[in-house]
């Protein structure tokens, strides 16, 4: 047996789950009804309400008896200082450097990192500024006006995430747009109504390697060569750079002048806050980057500073290890009611499962518990008419996550009213249900009622604070980062490598070869042979 499900909080949280299992929402808070007075904590401006949680006093005794047994206040202050938690890859992982204030000193290899973060930052403020002006001139003198982020993964997600989101700040004269995927439809319709000599790619990667970024990045660069006669000075007024392999930019042809850097201590999926957030800063100006950065860094100190029962990534990661991994939870739905919010449950995706998705500990040997769960979700009220049916009446146990706004961002009529309450109606409906007794005393007739019963009993959290804001962004995200560490930390996970992305990228390689050299024999198994065989022969016919 692992070394985890030996500890001693494990086990006393696995002798307690039948007693919480036994007892119904409806009883946890008809027997106390101060635990939602209890079970609420702020932070940065949110407030995170846990009440309708499937557990009492003595479950959150075991799981923060359980955070401490995994070391999770040592491991934390590690990451903090900048030691190399990402085992596998030699590396720190301090995207919490990115927002630090310039005064703050945060060592990797004995070298402050803090500096080079706010020189880069400062570059970006005069690029985006030049932009934001006018001033930046495309190869006809034109300004630009469009700007296409080129990037995939953790290079794509947060800037669209966070493009989406503060779409509201943003400077509706420019048109940004996001291309990731490697079908060139994808690209083709971002530019389609685009003027080549108005355009800016931003070319995002960390690597500068990366199989789709590069092909659609060439194809960018021959889209606006034939609008340019091919003159190849216009790249230096049309591509920019983000990236941390010097060498590669130059390569493709785009100067270091006009690169923005970062660092290998830098995730792909936990670098929004970094050169990677240029679009970000381009769209909504410097001063309000810098009001995001400033919300991650108020949820990064209060991570780094608050007693863990007052912890919000803490509380919220320990709540998710309990579903996860005592109820048999697989999911967590992620419900942002603000439609601003519409590729938060997207940008989720990433950091979580690429985080957390692990079978092995640190030390290599495979888990006997399940880690990280399965992250989806959709803005209110849509998922209401689309799946919320399963998560009310369905089979399966699905933790929510509520994500809501005291204030519209575009206030009119009873809209917002309407938005909120219906945060509030589903969060009651899926604790509190309705009984048989209760649907018969609506006079609904014997053979219909089975059907019109919701047995409630399903956890949600909500989390709420005044408006979304860049700030308000930026402490979400440094919110949910936590929350994996903290989990990581628990499973005994590396959250921050990716090899499970590795093989199908290497395999795709072999098979594009192939594809191309119909000649070559085939030696794969036999469907993979079967289905290559029938693609080289549909696509030339
Ligand atoms: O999907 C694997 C991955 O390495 C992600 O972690 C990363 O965000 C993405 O590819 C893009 O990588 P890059 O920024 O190097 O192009």
């Amino acid at each position: 047996m692992s070394a985890l499900r030996e500890k001693k909080a494990w086990r006393a949280l696995e002798k307690h789950q039948p007693d919480v299992a036994k007892h119904h929402l409806r009883d946890l808070f008809a027997d106390d009804p101060g635990r939602t007075e209890r079970y609420k904590a702020e932070a940065a401006g949110w407030h995170l309400d846990y009440a309708r949680h499937r557990i009492t006093d003595e479950t959150l005794k075991h799981l923060f008896a359980l955070a401490r047994e995994c070391g999770l206040e040592a491991r934390r202050d590690a990451m903090f200082a900048g030691e190399k938690v990402n085992t596998t890859e030699q590396r720190a992982a301090l995207h919490v450097a990115l927002r630090a204030p310039a005064r703050e000193v945060i060592k990797v290899d004995g070298e402050n990192v803090v500096p080079e973060v706010h020189a880069v930052l400062k570059r970006m403020a005069a690029f985006a500024n030049e932009i934001r002006e006018g001033k930046w001139l495309g190869f006809t003198g034109r300004p630009i006006r469009n700007i296409v982020n080129v990037g995939i993964g953790g290079s794509d997600l947060g800037p669209v995430m966070a493009f989406e989101a503060l779409r509201h700040f943003s400077d509706r004269k420019l048109q940004l747009r996001f291309v990731s995927n490697v079908d060139y439809t994808d690209f083709a319709e971002a530019v389609h109504d685009f003027r080549p000599d108005e355009t800016l790619f931003i070319i995002a990667s960390k690597t500068f390697t990366t199989l789709e970024t590069m092909t659609n990045a060439h194809s960018a660069r021959d889209w606006l060569m034939a609008a340019a006669g091919g003159d190849k000075k216009a790249v230096a007024k049309h591509f920019v750079a983000l990236s941390t392999n010097e060498k590669a930019v130059e390569d493709f042809g785009i100067s270091t002048d006009h690169m923005y850097g970062f660092w290998d201590w830098v995730g792909g999926r936990y670098s929004m806050d970094s050169a990677i957030g240029l679009s970000t800063m381009i769209a909504i100006g410097p001063n309000a980057f810098r009001d995001m950065l400033a919300g991650f860094h108020a949820m990064d100190e209060h991570f780094r500073t608050t007693p863990l029962e007052k912890n919000l990534p803490v509380i919220m990661g320990l709540l998710g290890v309990w579903y996860n991994d005592f109820f048999g939870a697989e999911t967590v739905a992620v419900l942002p009611y603000e439609q601003y919010l519409k590729r938060f449950p997207a940008y989720l995706q990433q950091l979580t499962m690429e985080s957390n998705g692990k079978h092995v500990t640190v030390e290599g040997a495979t888990v006997d518990y399940n880690t990280g769960p399965i992250y989806w979700g959709e803005p209110g009220t849509n998922g209401q008419h689309s799946f919320y049916q399963l998560i009310h009446q369905g089979t399966r146990l699905i933790p929510c996550d509520f994500i809501g706004f005291a204030k519209s961002l575009n206030p009119y009529g009873r809209h917002h009213d309407l938005l909120i309450a219906n945060v509030i109606a589903q969060a009651e409906a899926l604790a509190f249900g309705k009984t048989l007794q209760q649907v018969k005393d609506e006079g609904i007739n014997d053979e219909l009622a089975p059907h019109r019963v919701f047995e409630g009993n399903r956890p949600s959290t909500l989390l709420l604070t005044d408006r979304l804001s860049p700030t308000a962004l930026g402490s979400l995200i440094a919110l949910y980062e936590h929350l994996v560490f903290t989990q990581a930390t628990i499973w005994n996970i590396n959250p921050f490598d990716q090899w499970g992305v590795e093989l199908g990228k290497q395999l795709a390689l072999r098979v594009v070869d192939e594809i191309e050299s119909p000649r070559k024999s085939l030696s794969h198994d036999s469907a993979t042979n079967a289905t290559i065989s029938w693609y080289r022969k549909a696509r030339s016919k």
